[in-house]
């Protein structure tokens, strides 16, 4: 029988929640074991809520990621990003020729760079979203995995402060440039782009050209405005801003981690692929993340969910995951472009553990807000095993304290308990444990995209923000009398202020 978002709807609200249900869940990938048994759901729930998926249809839904299906039906893409971590797959099949020669390309330059001398002690990647969250958050992360020949800089948003602190940190000569911008049309990363190329003409006349380095899907444009065709790498149609970091938007990436390590980042979320192609449901991490969440949302109107890594490398995965979820999830029209009534993405935020404790845990204990949390904490392997060892114990200790609670005489100092988490755990960060890490939401946020019928690889909304922006600057600088009367009376007001 075909799936029906509404009719899984009505299996979530038939659950009964058991608080007390007391059932361990514990699932391992290569690299993580994931723990479910602090959740509303037991296991046993969840499993029963598999086995309805699967006698409607949700398998071959999701392996549909595997096929060249368009997927991305509302832009009629299809979507390939589990191909990039999959040489094997894009070498073997014709329809893929232009991906193979582009990840050609791309390690050719990347080995042709390590092998040559030259006098490149920089990399800076101008590019917003997708062409900066992804890539900025494996370069911070895996620092101990890169060349520490080369530092990655990332030039992002128009606040000319980041603009002028880039003037500050780099030399021309020693810099590579790649604009990482699949449409080529991101006012911010062009606005970026003209500033540090005028800069770099000014400092190396007719050379400049060579330190820069387009990777885009308009090649076109990037042809226009001067960039070397030996330059420009390509970033196909069927790869999502939000899930590029596997291609060519990560080649700053790849350059300062190394062919090898980046195809152990590879190789990481290629296996995670594999866990979600060939799990059985109820034992498959990303669709039971997925139906956890549209449980909370639907069944107990939570709105938000909460992301902590015990791990200061991992404090840019919010922010990237912020993008992966909320990009993707943030819809309420489904496939046939109706309205859904019923709740799709969660808002995600978060931060770094144990600081998190010392910020906003408090509203955890004793708020009056249920937001489901995920912990993820690494057993590590550093020098310092005794601090890795407190930092393991206070991310169990909170996980546990916030689900057990706490009685008092006292109401004031009581804590409910009740507060559901999901624990990750791996034994370190590394190239392939973080690219599981990182594909295990992919597959998530997917899975969640089918589950409530709508797609999880489009963005219009946010298009429609871009030109807003553009609009607005042209109405504040040419016809002011166009402005709306809210800012018009702002800026008027912004004049009065001293
Ligand atoms: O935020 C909208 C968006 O299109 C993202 O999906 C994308 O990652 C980002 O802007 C940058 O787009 P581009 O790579 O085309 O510059």
């Amino acid at each position: 029988m075909s799936f029906s978002a509404q009719h899984f709807q009505k299996q979530l609200h038939d659950l009964t929640i058991d608080l007390n249900h007391n059932e361990l869940f514990t699932l391992t990938t290569t690299h993580w074991l994931v723990d479910l048994s602090r959740h509303y759901l037991s296991r046993k729930q969840l499993k029963q809520l598999t086995v309805w998926l699967e006698h409607h249809d949700f398998i071959q839904q999701k392996n549909q990621l595997f096929d060249d299906n368009i997927l991305n039906f509302t832009e009629n893409r299809p979507v390939n990003h589990v191909l990039l971590r999959d040489s094997q797959q894009i070498f073997s099949c014709s329809q893929h020729t232009a991906m193979a020669i582009d990840f050609n390309r791309q390690q050719i330059f990347v080995n042709h760079f390590h092998a040559e001398q030259n006098e490149i002690t920089d990399l800076l990647t101008i590019g917003i979203g997708g062409s900066h969250l992804g890539p900025n958050l494996i370069t911070d992360a895996l620092k101990e995995f890169c060349s520490t020949k080369l530092k990655t800089h990332y030039l992002t948003g128009t606040d000319p402060y980041e603009l002028s602190a880039i003037f500050k940190q780099l030399n021309p000569k020693t810099t590579l440039v790649f604009v990482a911008s699949k449409s080529f049309s991101t006012l911010e990363t062009l606005w970026n782009y003209q500033q540090i190329k005028a800069w770099f003409e000014l400092e190396l006349a007719s050379s400049a050209t060579k330190h820069f380095i387009a990777i885009t899907n308009n090649q076109d444009k990037a042809l226009s405005m001067g960039f070397l065709k030996e330059y420009i790498f390509s970033v196909p149609d069927s790869i999502g801003g939000r899930f590029s970091l596997w291609s060519a938007i990560g080649l700053a990436m790849r350059l300062s981690l190394g062919e090898a390590q980046y195809q152990a980042l590879l190789a990481g979320a290629h296996a995670m692929d594999v866990h979600f192609k060939e799990q059985p449901l109820n034992t498959n991490i990303p669709v039971l993340l997925a139906i956890l969440d549209l449980f909370y949302g639907n069944c107990l109107d939570v709105q938000q969910r909460a992301v902590i890594p015990y791990s200061h490398r991992l404090r840019l995965l919010v922010p990237h995951l912020q993008q992966v979820e909320m990009e993707s999830n943030g819809k309420s029209v489904d496939i046939m472009g109706d309205t859904v009534p019923y709740r799709t993405g969660l808002a995600v935020w978060g931060g770094v553990g144990p600081n998190s404790q010392h910020s906003f845990h408090q509203w955890f204990y004793q708020g009056t807000v249920l937001t489901p949390i995920d912990f993820i904490a690494l057993q590590g392997n550093s020098a310092y095993p005794d601090f890795e060892q407190l930092l393991l114990s206070q991310c169990l200790a909170q996980a546990k304290a916030l689900w057990e609670g706490q009685s008092s005489e006292n109401a004031a100092q009581a804590t409910q308990g009740g507060k559901p988490s999901t624990l990750f755990l791996s034994k370190s960060l590394n190239p392939r444990s973080l690219g599981e890490l990182i594909a295990l939401y992919e597959h998530k946020v997917f899975s969640s995209g089918l589950l409530t019928n709508t797609n999880t690889f489009d963005q219009f909304g946010v298009e429609a923000g871009k030109r807003q922006g553009i609009a607005m600057l042209a109405a504040i600088n040419d016809a002011p009398s166009t402005l709306d009367p809210i800012t018009e009376n702002i800026l008027n007001h912004l004049n009065d202020l001293c």
